[in-house]
């Protein structure tokens, strides 16, 4: 069975069990206490607690989809069978509606009916029980009336059988998860408790549920392969490495990093996201590099990026039509990032065999070749896996930490002090503030901050976003601007952790240069920023703003150029 069919029989069969099918979030989730979408139930997370809540947004109570995810906790297993970065989550939920019984019950009829997988190869496991969550007999029932032996539900702890919470809080529970042929399938989560800042537990007032089941891996089972790459999800990309290899070396491992990074990649930029070096850019600049380090390893054809991008694009069209739309935009970036990296990676392999020649690379050695060569950790990884040599990641760690407060330092100095150059160009920073929210209202919230320089005499600010602004675009951000001017609103500063300032909804693009506690400037209900400022104490001190140039900056990214006064 294809993977388009699996998806198909897997949406009607909800839709017949009463189900809202719900399209896939973005990978940018809007619930910004994490930074990429992990799960399907992130986008469902307030009804958890709320059903009243579901039933006025969605029209129901129950709901199920098929969600784009990405995890870099899998990162290091990705090349083996099963594990991926990118992956697709077939999801059903609940909320204060069916519970254990009811999922226990979908997910078997499911799976034995519609996907006609035998009773034999399956088995199922449930949580054993602990200080402060007790024993889940109601499922080893559940799978009792059934007909599941006991013999074949296994009992784990926390730590396999229990689920959440995404980001710092929220709904949580023990989960019961099928297993078929020894590999996890579906996870269903039971969410009866909400998990705190602290790590407490207390009951949710009604009962949930979330389930998880991956699609490359059911894919597997379904068409009879040993590995998620042998999918009808994977096999033309790695059909199309092989074909590009020159040397036909035939690296599995390095074929499957590459198959599954330049997926990643392809979903992450047709998302909004772009190369960087902080946050979710930085995640994809990590797997960007990587799939361009294997690709010089494996001695690929040199138009290998924009050929991987092409298959992705060709499996995945039909059920994500943008990404055709995006396609040309997408080649653009991967070529600007290999571009930019092939010229240092030469260097950096150069480097590395240096660093390597006392058989260990040391954290300074590693933060080198990242910091001089743009090399992440996982490629030093990869090398020093490759040559057997050992490598101080710890050190590492610790080296990045040091360095992150030094350029914090100089950021403070660098805008601080009274009568300095910060507070001459407070007036163009409050107003880089308004244009960013502007943006973001006018063109979406995939507008992100890409960098920006302030002089006495202009601003200049770079954020993420596909094509050319229309005159009628750049006319309403400034109209935007010009109106929160007069209304004369007051920017106001407050000191709180960084973690609270972003639950808090504050715009932070610039993490690793930010101390625990942060200023987070507010612009009314408009804007909330993390910022080191300085800027002016009301909107009207700004006097007026004008766009001078809107113009390309990179692929993917745009600059304005604006002046105020
Ligand atoms: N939210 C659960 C998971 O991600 C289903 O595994």
């Amino acid at each position: 069975m294809d993977s388009d069919k699996i998806c198909r029989k897997f949406t009607e069969f909800f839709e017949r069990k009463g189900h809202v099918i719900v399209p896939s979030d973005s990978l940018l989730p809007t619930d910004r206490s994490v930074l990429l979408t992990t799960a399907g139930m992130q986008q469902f997370k307030p009804y958890f607690s709320d059903a009243d809540k579901a039933q006025q947004v969605l029209c129901c109570t129950r709901a199920a989809s098929i969600q784009k995810c990405f995890r870099t906790s899998d990162l290091d297993e990705v090349g083996d069978d099963t594990h991926l970065t990118f992956f697709e989550m077939l999801g059903n939920f609940s909320f204060g509606d069916y519970f254990k019984e009811g999922a226990i019950k979908f997910a078997w009829e499911f799976l034995t009916e519609e996907m006609k997988v035998s009773n034999e190869k399956m088995h199922f496991s449930v949580f054993e029980g602990d200080k402060e969550v007790p024993f889940d007999k109601e499922s080893v029932e559940a799978w009792k009336k059934i007909g599941i032996t006991e013999d074949k539900i296994k009992k784990f702890g926390r730590g396999d059988n229990f689920w959440g919470p995404t980001g710092e809080e929220g709904p949580c529970g023990p989960t019961a998860e099928i297993y078929v042929n020894d590999v996890e399938v579906w996870n269903l989560v039971f969410n009866e408790y909400y998990m705190d800042r602290k790590m407490k537990l207390t009951k949710l007032k009604q009962q949930g549920v979330d389930t998880g089941m991956g699609l490359e891996r059911l894919a597997m089972v379904m068409q009879g392969k040993k590995s998620i790459f042998e999918t009808d999800l994977f096999e033309p990309i790695m059909k199309k490495i092989k074909e590009l290899e020159k040397e036909k070396k035939v690296e599995e491992r390095a074929m499957r990093v590459i198959a599954d990074h330049a997926k990643g990649s392809v979903f992450l930029i047709n998302d909004g996201i772009r190369p960087s070096n902080v946050e979710q850019g930085y995640i994809l600049r990590r797997i960007m590099r990587r799939v361009i380090r294997y690709a010089k390893l494996l001695e690929l054809r040199s138009d290998y990026f924009d050929e991987l991008v092409k298959v992705v694009v060709k499996i995945y069209k039909k059920r994500y039509p943008e990404l055709e739309k995006n396609e040309k935009e997408i080649i653009a970036v991967v070529d600007e990032e290999k571009a930019k990296f092939e010229k240092s990676l030469s260097n950096g392999l150069r480097q590395f065999e240096k660093l390597s020649k006392d058989n260990e690379i040391s954290g300074a050695d590693a933060f080198l070749l990242y910091q001089s060569y743009g090399f992440p950790l996982e490629i030093t990884k990869d090398l020093a896996q490759e040559k057997c040599v050992k490598i101080d990641e710890k050190a590492f760690e610790a080296e990045v930490k040091k360095h992150q407060k030094a350029s914090r330092a100089g950021v403070e100095k660098k805008f601080g002090g009274a009568g300095g150059f910060g507070e001459r160009v407070a007036r163009q920073h409050t107003a880089t503030h308004l244009l960013h929210s502007a943006l973001r209202q006018v063109l979406g919230d995939h507008v992100q901050q890409a960098g920006s320089d302030l002089t006495p005499e202009r601003l200049r600010f770079d954020f993420t976003h596909p094509k050319k602004l229309t005159d009628e675009e750049k006319q309403r951000v400034e109209a935007i601007v010009n109106d929160r001017i007069k209304e004369a609103i007051p920017v106001t500063v407050e000191k709180m952790k960084y973690k609270d300032a972003v639950k808090a909804g504050a715009l932070a693009f610039f993490k690793e240069k930010y101390p625990e506690e942060v200023s987070v400037y507010s612009v009314g209900h408009f804007s909330k920023e993390i910022c080191a400022g300085p800027h002016v104490k009301n909107t009207s001190e700004i006097g007026g703003f004008k766009i001078k140039k809107e113009e390309a900056s990179a692929a993917g990214v745009r600059r304005i150029k604006a002046v105020v006064g």
